[in-house]
């Protein structure tokens, strides 16, 4: 793993002239070859790896140096599950297939140092707009006319975490699935003012990964959580009324809808406090929908610290 070596980021590196590249709209954008990942956390890392396994020029970019050594050791960790499985009897192919993918791979903690010369700047940091809009309005500065933005997130509107910047037709939503090297999707968001070509470099950048892209308007959780996250409280409800054990809605869903978990095993996986933090983003905005209603039982487990598999007790326990 090697440290980003800085480019001057003021340089602006696109096809057109000074005076064209400051104007958003005459900009095209080419295939993204050069991404920097912003989060080296669970999906940062998931993405890093991805991306440089297919090609890309990565760099990973987090907060402080232990973070990021942590991140390449878990990519260099899940690469090697990949090889004992793909490459069971050439152990130096498969150790020169992680040395190529892992030398993809650089790292920096000053993101503002490394987006000169890159494409796409994917953000992967903290669920928190103000913060997330204080990274993108910094980096808008010094990045490139022609580099995209892109953020995962999983319940903030990508317009408001675009106004924070004035490449409005350079901003779109990437939205991974946990864990990224095994999920197969993308949802690709385009906001009012993504441009076409912004969505058309999102949809091929995905596609490169080797994931299947959806297209999706920015509208709150996009396709997936707004079909999951009701469907997991309305079964945390169910089982509040008294109507049904949680044991028996999980079997219910899995053996008689055919879903690989039950919402409860699903809630504990993805983590109680995400699912908290979606709703109520979600109920704050639109107080009245119906499928928008916080859970006694799921702010109860939250405040105290049940959060799911990851601290050992949510739905259930797993110590
Ligand atoms: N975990 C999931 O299942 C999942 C799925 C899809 C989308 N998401 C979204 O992806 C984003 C990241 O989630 P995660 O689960 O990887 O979180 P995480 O906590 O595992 O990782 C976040 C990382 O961002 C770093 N970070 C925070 N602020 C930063 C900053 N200003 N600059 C650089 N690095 C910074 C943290 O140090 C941490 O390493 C969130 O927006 C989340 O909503 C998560």
């Amino acid at each position: 793993m090697r440290q980003h070596q800085p480019v001057n980021p003021f340089v602006c590196d696109c096809i057109h002239d000074t005076a064209s590249c400051l104007s958003s709209s005459a900009v095209r954008n080419a295939a993204i070859k050069h991404v920097t990942i912003i989060g080296g956390g669970q999906m940062g890392a998931g993405i890093a790896q991805v991306a440089a396994t297919t090609g890309h020029s990565v760099v990973l970019v987090d907060t402080n140096e232990e973070i990021l050594k942590k991140s390449a050791k878990g990519i260099e960790g899940s690469l090697k599950r990949v090889v004992k499985k793909k490459f069971a009897d050439k152990p130096d192919a498969g150790a020169e297939f992680i040395a190529k993918v892992m030398a993809n791979v650089s790292i920096s903690t000053d993101a503002a140092s490394v987006v000169g010369s890159t494409d796409l700047v994917l953000e992967a940091i903290v669920e928190d707009l103000k913060i997330k809009q204080g990274l993108f309005g910094a980096l808008d500065k010094v990045a490139p006319a022609h580099t995209i933005f892109a953020s995962n997130t999983s319940s903030l509107p990508i317009t408001d975490i675009a106004s924070s910047t004035s490449r409005l037709d350079r901003f779109g939503g990437l939205h991974f699935f946990n864990p990224v090297p095994m999920m197969k999707l993308v949802e690709v968001i385009g906001t009012s003012a993504t441009s076409q070509d912004t969505f058309d470099s999102l949809l091929a950048f995905s596609k490169a990964l080797g994931k299947t892209p959806v297209s999706c308007k920015d509208t709150p959780g996009f396709i997936v959580n707004r079909l999951l996250v009701p469907y997991m409280m309305e079964a945390i409800r169910l089982h509040e009324r008294g109507h049904g054990s949680k044991e028996d809605i999980d079997i219910a869903m899995k053996l008689g809808a055919g879903y690989p978990m039950g919402p409860f095993e699903l809630l504990d996986y993805v983590g109680l406090d995400t699912a908290k933090f979606i709703m109520d983003g979600w109920v704050e905005k639109d107080p009245d929908n119906p499928l928008m209603q916080p859970s006694e039982m799921l702010n109860k487990l939250v405040a105290e610290g049940k959060f799911g598999k990851k601290t050992g007790e949510g739905f259930y326990k797993y110590k």
